[in-house]
């Protein structure tokens, strides 16, 4: 009998987001002008506790524009974490600059201060911390750094939407944050990203170079090279409707993974790390098998396809990555970044998903752990999320 096929991580889509759709279809308000474009920033700076939030096409060119908006490029330096989604790193070389990659703390698989710290040259710039997976960064440590060599400090927070640090929500901890609303997130405009910031000079320049950097008091005047980085009217229209289901959004992602917790509870499988005082969000469920299942990533989520689970392994860490192998990383010896992306793997996680569903996936994981120690099985497609 065919199984029902179980994805790794679908939107949550409803009644509220068509209405919001259909409404931005029938104004006739389809590009980058709009009532929702407003609305959605003003809820969305709201929703990060922070004066200005700035509506993008993606997360990617959200890092782009933050770096290049503070007249980061040619020359400089930026420290991101080894472990991460390659846009991270791809925007500094857009913008120019030059990657340091840091290896990332096995309590939160976020980048580790101290070694941020060991990172900085006289050329640093930036710092971006990933929010990876939906747990916060260490940004008390980072700050003081941040501050102690006066580096801007930038949140990569497009896997934690919703996420707190002592309290305080993401996207208002750095000097800058940046978001994404890929169809993955956990709110989502189809394509889209966003910058945060309570730096008012900041956003105006953000606002400036994303709209093709034209002059404000004269129409088609472009005194500088700018980007057309908008968001349209009607992702913007999903964006609202997405926003007000946010919390109902977050309570089933975090429902699911407390019956992951359940079904791996006393198992040697660690699920998604939790370090005070960090309140993070369930992005993805992330599974790290036992240091003695180390490399057998590809195998198992090889298995789990063939009882049609999908999953996806842990990033490629950029150390790994030809464009960025030749980067200087800093770490202890041992890359840890490497350590997890040998055993991390993303379980289903979507908000739809059912309670027996997870058990399945569960025993199928136990499974695929015996059947991969007998034989290792040959690399499954390593797609990103
Ligand atoms: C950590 C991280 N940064 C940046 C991005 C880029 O966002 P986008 O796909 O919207 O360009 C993503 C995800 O896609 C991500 O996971």
């Amino acid at each position: 009998m065919k199984q029902e096929f179980i994805p790794v991580a679908e939107p949550d889509l409803g009644l509220l987001e068509e209405r919001y759709v259909l409404d931005a279809v029938r104004s006739g308000w389809v590009s980058s002008i709009g009532a929702f474009i407003d609305r959605f920033e003003k809820g969305f700076a709201e929703y990060c506790g922070v004066r200005n939030a700035i509506m993008l096409s993606n997360g990617t060119v959200a890092i782009h524009l933050c770096l290049v908006s503070r007249g980061i490029g040619s020359g400089d330096e930026v420290i991101v974490p080894d472990l991460t989604f390659v846009a991270t790193a791809s925007a500094v070389k857009h913008a120019g600059a030059t990657p340091v990659l840091v290896d990332v703390d096995p309590a939160t698989y976020c980048i580790d201060p101290q070694l941020v710290e060991a990172a900085i040259t006289p050329r640093t710039r930036a710092i971006i911390a990933v929010h990876l997976f939906g747990h916060p960064a260490n940004m008390t440590a980072l700050r003081d750094v941040a501050d102690r060599h006066g580096i801007f400090l930038i949140e990569d927070a497009a896997e934690a939407h919703g996420a707190r640090w002592e309290g305080k929500p993401v996207g208002g901890l750095g000097d800058a944050a940046t978001f994404s609303f890929y169809g993955n997130k956990v709110l989502t405009t189809g394509e889209g990203g966003c910058i945060t910031t309570n730096d008012d000079a900041l956003a105006t320049r953000v606002r400036f170079l994303k709209d093709h950097a034209m002059s404000k008091e004269r129409r088609y005047f472009h005194p500088e090279v700018g980007f057309n980085y908008r968001m349209t009217n009607i992702q913007a229209a999903l964006g609202c409707a997405q926003l007000e289901r946010a919390s109902e959004i977050l309570s089933r992602k975090a429902q699911v993974l407390s019956w992951y917790r359940e079904e791996f509870g006393g198992s040697s499988i660690n699920l998604n790390p939790v370090v005070h005082p960090a309140n993070p969000i369930c992005w993805l469920v992330v599974a790290l098998l036992p240091i003695g299942a180390r490399g057998r990533v590809n195998a198992v989520c090889q298995a789990l396809a063939d009882e049609a689970i999908d999953t996806r392994p842990f990033f490629v860490p950029l150390s790994k990555l030809p464009p960025y192998a030749a980067c200087r990383f800093v770490n202890q010896g041992t890359a840890v970044s490497h350590d997890l992306a040998d055993r991390g793997i993303c379980l289903p996680s979507s908000t739809r998903q059912s309670r027996s569903q997870v058990a399945r996936v569960a025993e199928a994981m136990q499974r695929a752990l015996i059947r991969t120690q007998a034989a290792p099985r040959p690399a499954a497609s390593a797609g990103g999320v």
